[in-house]
């Protein structure tokens, strides 16, 4: 069985929870990681809020688009103002090979405001490309350096 984790992370809340999803699925699956870079993400908090906000694309580094290979996919993302940051739309708006796959979406937020609405836009843009089977996760940005925490959540999918 094969999976793979495809996340982006600015500030490292969300490679810590790919990280321990990484570990708990490498107990079953071998498992690919790609981390998404953003080369044209801005360091400053308006302009990302604002590219998120009207759902731009960023410009990554080469990676793999096609997941065909893949028993079960997953995408995280940070919450940035209420929707996916722009590196992960642009993953998801290239990548192919998601019919009838399962996927596992998950997310870190601060306030949580826009979360639910985060995770939506990312199922909507998988449901285009024939993916039907979705289990979400999220964690707090102050809960991703509890290992046991994050694992818990994991483990209730
Ligand atoms: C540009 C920007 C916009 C954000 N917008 C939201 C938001 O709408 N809702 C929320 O709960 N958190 C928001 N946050 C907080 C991040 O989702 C949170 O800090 C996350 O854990 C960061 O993940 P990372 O360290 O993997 O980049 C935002 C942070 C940034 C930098």
């Amino acid at each position: 069985m094969k999976s793979a984790i495809i996340y982006y992370s600015y500030s490292g809340n969300t490679r810590k929870v790919a990280d321990v999803l990484f570990e708990e699925l490498k107990k079953e699956y071998e498992v690919d990681v790609i981390e998404l870079k953003a080369i044209d993400e801005s360091d400053e908090f308006l302009k990302q809020a604002s590219r998120a906000f009207w759902r731009k694309k960023a410009a990554i580094q080469n990676v793999n688009f096609g997941l065909s290979s893949y028993d079960l996919v997953c995408f995280g993302t940070p919450v940035w103002a209420f929707g996916p940051a722009p590196a992960i739309n642009t993953y998801l708006d290239n990548c192919i090979g998601t019919e009838g796959k399962e996927i596992v979406l998950f997310t870190t937020y601060g306030s949580g405001a826009g979360n639910k609405h985060c995770l939506k836009i990312m199922q909507k843009e998988l449901n285009k490309k024939g993916a039907k089977d979705f289990r979400c996760f999220s964690v707090q940005q102050l809960k991703t350096n509890d290992k046991e925490f994050v694992l818990s959540q994991i483990k209730k999918l």
